[in-house]
């Protein structure tokens, strides 16, 4: 499947068939995700793969008591590195010894990660922006090899971090149900038109419908 026609073709299941997910498929949704961009490429993007039935019931109590958690074989808790900043030499590391970039780059970019990302509210932005680029890469992905998908941030935070032992050092930023489609779903709902959504041509001072 083309992207163009994944993009089209994805919408938010809430009905799972009784098909697994194979440790296959997964890992190829996980090698999608890592290819999105995060800012100097820091990665903050993890993921916890929750498959057990009894795991998938916790999760859907955490959850606000939603049955499409349990419903779907795997539910995948995205995670984002709030200290990405900080482990950012492991990154340039990688690149140098790709031969890249030199070791004098990779100083300027670590320095620069090191003080730009110092402010948590900073960190916390990025978590979340890269967090969210990653996931929508893997629902893409997920539509192209004929699965569905949910991305929720329907649950308990603190809950979730307490029952899977997430530390501080990560903030939830959704979680993502996968599967193959089950009966009653939704066709995918309606969209804006381009038109109400795009502004041609902006340009410092001319008016639009998004200026004061
Ligand atoms: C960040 C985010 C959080 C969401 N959280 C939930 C959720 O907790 N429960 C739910 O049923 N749907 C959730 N959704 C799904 C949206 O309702 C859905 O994407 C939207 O209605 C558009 O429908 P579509 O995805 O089928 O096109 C969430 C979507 C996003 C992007």
């Amino acid at each position: 499947m083309d992207t163009l026609t994944a993009l089209k073709q994805r919408f938010s299941a809430n009905h799972f068939s009784d098909q697994p997910v194979t440790d296959d498929t997964l890992t190829a949704l996980i090698d999608a995700a890592r290819q999105a961009p995060s800012s100097f490429n820091q990665q903050h993007t993890r993921f916890l793969a929750v498959q057990d039935l009894a795991a998938r019931q916790t999760l859907r109590a955490i959850a606000y008591n939603q049955a499409k958690v349990e419903a779907a074989p795997l539910v995948l808790i995205v995670l984002g590195d709030l200290h990405a900043h900080a482990h950012f030499s492991e990154v340039t590391d990688a690149d140098v010894q790709a031969g890249i970039y030199d070791q004098n780059l990779a100083n300027y970019f670590v320095d620069a990660v090191k003080t730009g990302y110092a402010d948590p509210a900073r960190a916390h932005d990025e978590a979340i922006r890269s967090g969210s680029l990653a996931a929508m890469n893997l629902m893409t992905a997920a539509t192209a090899l004929g699965l569905v998908t949910g991305p929720m941030i329907g649950f308990d935070a603190a809950k979730l971090k307490e029952a899977f032992g997430i530390s501080d050092r990560y903030l939830p930023v959704m979680l993502i149900t996968v599967g193959y489609n089950g009966e009653g779903n939704w066709p995918k709902k309606t969209r804006r038109s381009v038109e109400e959504l795009l502004v041609r041509d902006a340009r410092p001072g001319k008016v639009n419908s998004f200026v004061r």
